[in-house]
């Protein structure tokens, strides 16, 4: 199907990649907030607009996109207006991740190159499993999750809804990452994180700050 990744920065490029490589669905065009990009090519692929423009996608037999946004807040929203104009919400698994066939992955998940979703794992919509990451067995990712490069999740981590997990972070076995937590980068996460809690470092605690 032709399609449209919402973003053309880093992350969107890693999405086109993904996509063809898995060679699924064509990518038409890119959408970006930012009108600098207007009327460039990233990779090939034209920059056709604004996301303002989702409403005339289909004219152009645009059928499907993926929102290629790291910040979870963002690409829930334009997942939303993207579902409104009628448009499917696809996803992109890189040929060379590795999910178990035990696993299960939501609509308009991204999982990109050299990921691992283990054995009895789950990814729920809309999330990212970003670079290199290991989502290990039976853990539950929730909604609109972005688990960022090289994170290693241990077995039966549950990570809630719009959480953040930031490159290269450890989470070990059985513990909970609540909604809208956000996890530092090259953190190692040993006890639960509450909802909407910062946690930094080795030990990974709190900074009072949530996001
Ligand atoms: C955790 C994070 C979100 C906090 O960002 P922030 O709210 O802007 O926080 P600040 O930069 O103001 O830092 C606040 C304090 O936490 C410390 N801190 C921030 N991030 C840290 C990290 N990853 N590890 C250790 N300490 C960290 C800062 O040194 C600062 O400490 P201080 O108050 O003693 O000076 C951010 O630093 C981070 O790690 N982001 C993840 C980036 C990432 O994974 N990118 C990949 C994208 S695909």
């Amino acid at each position: 199907m032709d399609i449209v990744l919402i973003g053309c920065g880093g992350h969107g490029k890693v999405v086109l990649d993904a996509v063809r490589q898995e060679g699924r669905h064509r990518v038409v065009g890119f959408l970006d907030a930012d009108p600098a990009t207007h009327g460039t090519t990233v990779h090939d692929v034209p920059v056709l607009g604004g996301p303002n423009l989702l409403d005339k996608m289909a004219a152009r037999k645009v059928r499907g996109v993926i929102v290629a946004i790291g910040d979870n807040r963002t690409r829930f929203g334009y997942a939303s207006e993207a579902e409104a104009a009628g448009l499917e919400l696809v996803s992109a698994v890189h040929p060379r991740a590795v999910i178990a066939p035990s696993a299960t992955l939501g609509r308009n998940v991204v999982v990109a190159a050299g990921a691992v979703v283990s054995v009895d794992a789950s990814v729920g919509d809309g999330s990212i499993i970003n670079t290199g990451a290991i989502v290990d067995h039976e853990c539950i990712v929730g909604r609109h999750v972005h688990i960022a490069p090289g994170v290693r999740l241990a077995g039966r981590v549950a990570v809630g809804d719009f959480a953040f997990v930031g490159l290269g972070a450890m989470v070990i076995q059985c513990l909970t990452i609540g909604e809208r937590a956000t996890v530092g980068a090259g953190a190692m996460v040993r006890t639960d994180v509450g909802p909407g809690i910062t946690v930094v470092g080795v030990p990974a605690r709190p900074i009072l700050r949530s996001v």
